[in-house]
């Protein structure tokens, strides 16, 4: 693919998206089909309430209305020359507008629909059950315990964050004693990952069919750095680069991979090689190339500096793979990842591949794990690489399985010195060598059956204990050396009344 369509990408992919950009002929504008998207990719990042910039919150309709600090009424129904947005926005002679900041001014066509709207009464058709109902000021209340999406621990061990609804909590003492919490407008958060220096932390998540997101916290101050509105769809599987400045994540709706810089909030990378949402991502040790997975099957390898797709880590072999893949981790000090999914069985890939790819083969595969019963939704390595850890659900219950991960795998002693071999002698004692290991049960050290499905586990950077969590909104702590859970807890506090 030539540059030119690289860089365009982006574009066409906001076109496809925005499918509702304009009204029918004789139709009148309308703010939540038309409008309203248009300031969400362009202007809420920087207003809205945990971050109002000119002291102007868009994301709640009087305030829209109101304005912020300086400039007066933002919109004045009927009078467009007077709503001082409309001022804001459109470009002086110089081409250049004084809104959205640090970007190009909006397009001929957006500033005419917004004009149009307010000359037509700017009225408000927001669904009832799509107002933006909590800011900083008004937490979220629970009726009931909400699913847990994502956990992790920071890299110091002293808090734990776990996704909540329309919120993220931050937990010190190992998940007992709430520390903050980071609301944003995500209602539903899908991952929650500190930064490797301690100092940040990136949540993923969106307005189902609506917006995605990338929320980029500082932790010092809890305030929010960066909002950045991402497609018109949930986005998931948020990772770092290990030097604590890029923030790569996957999108559902047009199955891209994207990496942000989070002083800017810029895009750093686009890859659209994935056939299907991309759910999960991480980095290499060296932070030059990002992994990904997807519901396609794939794990794919892409660089960062050339944006470039370089190879289908895991087989594309028909057959190979049974269902999409949702989780993916990088091994501690390695470029090896391990990846789970809808087949339940955690595997381990090398991320350079060591001899060419022949068709029907799946070279770059060390290691397979015995299978779980159900889904995976959370692979991850034990700070040491000696342990992985996988998580399940099936019908409504689930489990938590830690193995051995201690074994050589710069090239296993089976297919040392085979190069010579045709693939067909190669890939059979490859293969023998993975499942020898898939099938000797001792490499499932414990089984941790839960009676819900869990979504979430990570290991505490000392590796002594799994922080687990799921569908029925309870914290597990597990003690990995004994393989059972220490404790349970609720980490949010019902109020059967709700939010008034
Ligand atoms: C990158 C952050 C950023 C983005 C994106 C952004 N703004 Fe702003 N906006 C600001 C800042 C900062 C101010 C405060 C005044 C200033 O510094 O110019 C502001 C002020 C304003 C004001 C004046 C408020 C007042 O009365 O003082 C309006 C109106 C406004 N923005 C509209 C918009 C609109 C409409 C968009 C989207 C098309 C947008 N902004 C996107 C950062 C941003």
């Amino acid at each position: 693919m030539n540059r030119l369509l690289i860089a365009l990408l982006p574009l066409l992919t906001t076109f496809a998206d925005a499918a509702d950009s304009g009204p029918k002929a004789g139709e009148p504008v309308s703010y939540w089909k038309h409008v309203r998207p248009i300031l969400q990719a362009a202007c809420h990042g920087c207003h809205q309430p945990a971050k109002a910039k000119g002291g102007f919150v868009m994301t709640d309709f009087a305030a829209l209305l109101k304005g912020g600090e300086d400039d007066g009424a933002a919109v004045v129904s009927g009078n467009p020359a007077e709503s001082s947005l409309l001022k804001n926005i459109t470009p002086g002679s110089d081409g250049k507008a004084e809104m959205p900041k640090k970007a190009d001014p909006l397009k001929a066509g957006e500033i005419e629909l917004i004009s149009r709207w307010i000359a037509e009464g700017a009225k408000n058709d927001t669904p009832a059950n799509a107002v933006q109902r909590f800011t900083p000021e008004r937490h979220p209340v629970y009726v009931q315990p909400p699913v847990i999406n994502s956990l992790a621990w920071s890299p110091d061990g002293s808090l734990l964050a776990v996704a909540g609804f329309h919120e993220v909590l931050l937990y010190k003492g190992g998940g007992t004693v709430l520390a903050g919490r980071l609301i944003g407008l995500s209602e539903r958060v899908t991952t929650v990952r500190f930064s490797p220096d301690g100092k940040l932390l990136a949540a993923t998540g969106g307005l189902p069919g609506r917006m995605g997101e990338v929320q980029v916290w500082e932790l010092a101050s809890q305030k929010l750095r960066l909002s950045v509105p991402v497609t018109f769809d949930t986005v998931y599987g948020a990772s770092w680069s290990p030097d604590s400045k890029l923030v790569a994540f996957g999108c559902a709706s047009d199955k891209s991979l994207r990496a942000i810089d989070t002083e800017t909030g810029t895009q750093v990378l686009f890859m659209a090689s994935h056939d299907d949402w991309v759910l999960d991502t991480t980095f290499s040790t060296k932070g030059d190339h990002v992994m990904s997975v997807a519901r396609d099957m794939t794990a794919k390898l892409t660089e960062l500096a050339t944006q470039r797709f370089v190879d289908n880590l895991t087989s594309i072999t028909p057959g190979a793979l049974k269902g999409g893949l949702t989780c993916i981790d990088r091994h501690p000090q390695r470029d090896e990842i391990l990846v789970g999914g809808a087949d339940g069985v955690p595997q381990i890939y090398r991320m350079v591949r060591l001899v060419q790819r022949r068709i029907g083969d799946n070279s770059n595969l060390i290691r397979k794990f015995p299978a779980m019963e159900g889904r995976l939704w959370s692979v991850h390595y034990s700070p040491d690489g000696k342990r992985v850890l996988a998580a399940s659900s099936l019908d409504g219950k689930g489990a938590v399985n830690i193995y051995n991960a201690e074994f050589d795998t710069g090239l296993p002693d089976e297919i040392k010195g085979i190069f010579g071999k045709s693939s067909t002698d190669r890939n059979a004692q490859q293969n023998a060598a993975v499942e020898k290991y898939q099938t000797d049960g001792a490499n499932l050290l414990h089984r941790i059956a839960v009676p819900t499905g869990i979504y979430t586990a990570q290991f505490s950077p000392d590796g002594k204990t799994i922080a687990a969590a799921g569908q029925d909104g309870l914290l597990r702590l597990i003690n990995v050396e004994e393989g059972r859970i220490v404790k349970e807890l609720l980490p949010v506090t019902l109020s059967p009344a709700g939010n008034p």
